[in-house]
């Protein structure tokens, strides 16, 4: 039978960013050879077990019976607590009213993006960027602008971002810190100049790393400069501050009107986060965070044994990435691009990684290695590398 699906779904191919992950297991399956997982945008192992008084607090939460359907935009005290705690200098006077708890960020950015764009309106998206949002700009028959980020320190080009807006442009997005390359976005200010010049342009700001940031350095965003606060989205998850990836739970933030939209299209959809994932969430930010401190010292010597490891490689050169658990190191010095450095990497060598094609065209040149591993791993995956290279 043939089925005639939706012309909206032409564009659907499986996630370019997973494929590595995919010839990983496939080999693993296949020749039982331990494959060297760079490719997960994942905490791995023992080092990044989510912490047990989130563990406990789930229990508690199911016993109690919070097991039902809660229609709506969150548990209140995890909408409070956002409000008044979390986003107390990322967006200050923010209400609970204008925050939704969504089924991770993914799903807090799908939302949006359906809920905001519509036929002919254009997204300027970051290149290299985070591929599933471009799925739904595209679902919804926006028109993609990529804007290219300095390769030398991946930062926007302010002047050709400042070029490409029109009165068609409604939406900014920005990704901080940034997804492949770890770089902060430096000046969010400026782009709130060039923004602030276009009446109806909105922000859509992906802080999901922002409370994985290194180097003492502190999360900036473009949402806390005051006449910014109604033209963002903020959008964060518990997936990387707590290692609940797999828990599905984040959060968006903005103007009250815009939550309300959100909040009947998540009525409409998925009806509500688990309760007791809520509540589970709510002992992750109002319970010790030592824990998180603890985590992102470890990150941050894990970074720096990954970028040395990786700048010892031959023809392979890596900055150092001031936040989330990726490096994008430059691989133009070994002579391959890089689907076929990827390609061959996990064949001959049993590394994954992700080729930088796959979170754009400006990722050419580049690969994605993501460091929330093992040591053993990080210090077995450069051996192999090195040998690979040599
Ligand atoms: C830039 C970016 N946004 C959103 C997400 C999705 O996060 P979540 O696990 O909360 O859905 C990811 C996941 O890695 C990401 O890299």
């Amino acid at each position: 039978m043939k089925y005639n699906f939706s012309k909206r779904t032409d564009h659907f191919t499986l996630p370019k960013q997973w494929d590595s992950m995919r010839v990983a297991k496939k080999l693993e399956k296949e020749t039982g050879k331990k494959i060297i997982h760079f490719e997960k945008g994942d905490y791995q192992g023992s080092d990044f077990e989510t912490p047990a008084h989130i563990l406990k607090a789930t229990v508690d939460a199911l016993e109690a019976g919070y097991v039902r359907y809660d229609p709506g935009p969150g548990l209140p005290e995890l909408r409070e607590h956002i409000a008044h705690e979390v986003m107390k200098d990322r967006r200050p006077g923010t209400k609970p009213e204008e925050v939704i708890i969504c089924a991770g960020a993914k799903n807090a950015l799908t939302m949006t993006l359906l809920t905001l764009l519509e036929d002919g309106d254009h997204v300027i998206f970051p290149n290299p960027g985070y591929p599933p949002d471009e799925v739904w700009a595209k679902y919804a028959n926006a028109k993609i602008d990529h804007t290219p980020l300095n390769q030398a320190d991946w930062q926007y080009d302010l002047d050709k971002l400042d070029a490409m807006i029109t009165d068609k442009t409604k939406l900014l997005i920005i990704n901080t810190p940034q997804r492949p390359n770890g770089q902060i976005v430096e000046n969010p200010e400026a782009i709130a100049e060039i923004v602030l010049k276009h009446p109806n342009l909105l922000v859509i700001t992906d802080e999901i790393f922002s409370q994985v940031i290194y180097d003492g350095k502190k999360h900036k965003t473009i949402s806390s400069i005051p006449e910014m606060k109604d033209r963002c989205i903020v959008i964060d998850t518990w997936s990387k501050t707590y290692a609940m990836t797999g828990w599905r739970i984040g959060f968006a933030v903005a103007n009250e009107e815009i939550i309300t939209k959100l909040s009947i299209f998540l009525q409409d959809s998925i009806t509500n986060v688990a309760a007791f994932i809520q509540r589970a969430a709510y002992e992750a930010v109002t319970g010790p965070q030592d824990w998180t401190i603890e985590k992102r010292n470890l990150l941050e010597k894990k970074r720096n044994l990954m970028v040395e490891g990786l700048n010892s490689l031959p023809g392979v050169t890596c900055m150092t990435p001031p936040g989330s658990f990726y490096c994008f190191p430059d691989i133009t010095g070994t002579g391959m691009k890089s689907q076929e450095f990827t390609d061959k990497l996990v064949v001959d060598a049993g590394v994954a990684v992700v080729a930088g094609t796959a979170f754009g065209s400006q990722g050419e040149g580049f690969v994605r290695v993501t460091y929330a591993v093992h040591d053993d791993d990080i210090a077995e995956g450069i051996k192999r590398m090195k040998e690979f290279l040599s």
